[in-house]
């Protein structure tokens, strides 16, 4: 018997599930649940990742307390997780004794090895929050292209990367307030120490070969020291000896998974040492995304290496979830969450397309919706459901629910069985896509069996009883043979099989034992067919999440950027709807445009930067849009702008001027 410890990487508690997390789960899930069935010991661990700013700042703005927050989400994550039938041994959190004990020990024995240093760097503080920033948390215009908006590391807009300190305008995404240098300390690992260690154990056989490969790239660019700590205000762990230091939320995720089984052997009175020892001779086995890599195949094993505690067996990185070939996204409706899912649609069905669509490597995968569908309805229902349904009624109504005493095809039964270790050499190597070939191929045997049997012709004919019983005996043994090898995918139809063949949990030795004279219960439909229309709903419930949420977002956004002014301070802007009478390039300026406004009464000249949006500007003549007419005159250097047109949008292309509904006369006050 081996001993098995299988983690899926821990959700942060900031946001809900969706079904791109779903993908990692169910990859792990069927991974755990198949070990299981092979009567190994193992265990599959998960916890939520409690720590950071992020998560800081997000109670901060619902007013909550973080502990607050991370108790809902946990709930939240815990009930998803259930209803897609995840299996999970242990659901733990980062923010807990276990794993403050934990980090606090590696972090020590690390430290006494020399591999910790501190060292003074400049940070981009905000003055008037009193935190630093991270990179995510400031934005600017990019210091390459100039485009407004950009994130403290990267630019949208040309691709750059760069260091938050070289944004131009950088403020605050939190206040508003315009970030200042200051220097701090903080806490380094030195990643460097281990690079002999990481490139042989790269190489061993832990990795997928295509992970291994960027690993290489990784390590000609140079290992660095790597930030483990961050400044208070914080919520994580406090730095023992650092009063205002805590662990970086990275530092303690990964030790989350020990703090979880910690956690959860001293309810089940197992020995932590057992799986964690250096010489321990337990497997251990991590599923993650091919975004976290960095983190669980260098920064992890090295920090266990430091602290004299075993490293992974394998790390299992899968690739992302796209759906209809696109990115998830909330306007088309494609950024579904798991609760979403679960208000429409069976969880089986996308527990099965998944593991249809799923192989050992890091390639993404696709959920395209029609073909959901329509895969789900012809395997599923089509075939498998369906030889159980075309046998039941028979068994039921003509032989009191007893199966024959021998089975009618032996050979073929054994020819079952015998695809058996195939599969499970599939599932134990992640190739579920081909599990779920060679499960099918069975299930079109098993149909066509009944098919060239004909239940339905022998039940009408005198005196083919024993033959009846014994056709639709072979056909429920059969089924029960697929889904036993369907069961670490579908444990909800599973269940319901096992409780209408009247049968325990099948183990996976249990599959080639044929039911014989048995009695089984009337049957129950055991899986209705995928309404498109569902689907459909689903995908709209998505788009209103949708509208609903880019308006909470906005006020909490502009709630955290701006302060709030009284309405006398907002009665002090007179704004009027003004008619573009001329639109013009302004020569020797590459952004402007001059603008003549109507305001009934008077005119006004105008420079406006929209030029980049509006390249053939006499388009815009005769158009109404809203102006700041009270704005002070100020001189340029093509001459004197009155006042300013109100536009939305980023900046270049991307600007769009407000136009009032139809009715609307130049001069009227907008308020
Ligand atoms: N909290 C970290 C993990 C710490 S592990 C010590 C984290 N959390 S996460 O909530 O962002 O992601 C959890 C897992 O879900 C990650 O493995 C991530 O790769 C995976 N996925 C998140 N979005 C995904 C898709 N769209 N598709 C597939 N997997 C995705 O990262
Ligand atoms: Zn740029």
């Amino acid at each position: 018997m081996r001993k098995i410890l299988v983690t899926s990487a821990l959700p942060y508690a900031n946001a809900p599930l969706h079904i791109g997390h779903i993908v990692e789960y169910t990859q792990t899930d069927i991974w755990a649940r198949f070990q299981k069935m092979r009567g190994n010991e193992c265990w599959y661990i998960c916890a939520d990742d409690a720590h950071g700013t992020p998560i800081m700042l997000h109670a901060r703005q619902k007013g909550i307390s973080p502990e607050e927050l991370i108790r809902q989400m946990s709930e939240e994550h815990q009930a998803d997780f259930r209803d897609f039938r995840i299996g999970f041994d242990n659901y733990h959190s980062t923010h807990s004794e276990e794993n403050r004990e934990l980090a606090e020990l590696i972090y020590q024995r690390n430290l006494e090895g020399g591999h910790i240093v501190a060292r003074t760097i400049t940070q981009l503080y905000d003055p008037e929050e009193g935190i630093f920033l991270p990179d995510r948390f400031i934005k600017g215009q990019c210091p390459k292209c100039g485009a407004e908006d950009q994130y403290g590391d990267s630019c949208e807009a040309c691709g750059a990367t760069y260091d938050p300190t070289e944004l131009k305008n950088p403020y605050s995404v939190v206040s508003g307030a315009q970030p200042v240098e200051k220097e701090t300390e903080h806490l380094f690992f030195r990643l460097q120490d281990f690079e002999t260690m990481l490139k042989e154990w790269t190489r061993g056989g832990h990795l997928q070969p295509e992970v291994a490969n960027k690993l290489d790239e990784w390590f000609e660019a140079g290992l660095r020291e790597w930030d483990i700590s961050r400044d208070a205000p914080y919520f994580g762990f406090e730095i023992p000896g650092h009063p205002g230091k805590y662990f970086y939320v990275w530092l303690d995720a990964p030790i989350g998974y020990m703090a979880s089984f910690k956690n959860f052997c001293a309810k089940q009175g197992l020995d932590f040492d057992a799986y964690w020892a250096e010489d321990s001779d337990a497997e251990l086995y991590h599923f993650i995304g091919k975004d976290i890599i960095y983190f669980h195949a260098l920064f992890w094993p090295a920090m266990l290496h430091g602290a004299g505690f075993r490293k992974p067996t394998t790390i299992h990185a899968h690739g992302f979830l796209t759906v209809n070939g696109q990115k998830m996204s909330k306007s088309r409706g494609s950024f579904i969450k798991a609760r979403t899912y679960l208000e429409h649609l069976d969880p089986e069905y996308l527990r099965y397309y998944f593991a249809a669509k799923l192989g050992p490597g890091v390639e993404d995968i696709d959920l395209n919706l029609e073909d959901f569908v329509q895969r789900v309805n012809s395997d599923l229902v089509g075939k498998v459901v369906n030889i159980a349904s075309r046998c039941a009624g028979f068994i039921t109504k003509r032989f009191v629910g007893t199966l024959s005493d021998a089975l009618a095809e032996p050979e073929l039964f054994d020819e079952f069985v015998a695809a058996g270790e195939a599969i499970a050499d599939h599932y134990e190597k992640r190739e579920y896509g081909r599990a779920v070939r060679e499960i099918m191929k069975l299930a079109d045997r098993a149909n066509q069996y009944i098919d060239e049997k004909q239940p339905w012709v022998v039940a009408k004919e005198e005196g083919r009883d024993a033959e009846l019983q014994a056709i639709c005996s072979m056909g429920l043994n059969l089924f029960k043979v697929l889904i036993g090898y369907l069961r670490p995918i579908l444990p909800g139809t599973a269940e319901k099989a096992e409780a209408f063949l009247r049968i325990e949990p099948q183990q996976w030795s249990h599959i080639a034992q044929p039911l014989l004279g048995h009695q089984v219960a009337k049957f129950k439909p055991l899986m209705t067919r995928v309404d498109p229309k569902k689907v459909e709903a689903m995908v709209a419930a998505s788009k209103e999440d949708m509208a609903a949420k880019p308006q909470k977002a906005r006020k909490a956004e502009s709630e955290a950027a701006t302060p709030t002014i009284s309405y006398d301070d907002f009665a002090k802007v007179d704004l009027r709807i003004a008619r573009i009478e001329k639109a013009e390039r302004v020569e020797g300026a590459d952004k402007l445009l001059r603008l003549t406004l109507d305001l009934g009464r008077e005119k006004r000249n105008v420079f406006a930067g929209i030029k980049a949006a509006y390249p053939e500007p006499e388009k815009l003549e005769g158009r109404l849009t809203v102006m700041v007419a009270n704005l002070a005159p100020r001189k340029m250097k093509f001459g004197v702008s009155e006042g300013m047109v109100l536009a939305a949008g980023p900046g270049g292309r991307e600007i769009f001027l407000l136009s009032p509904d139809e009715g609307a006369k130049p001069g009227m006050k907008v308020k």
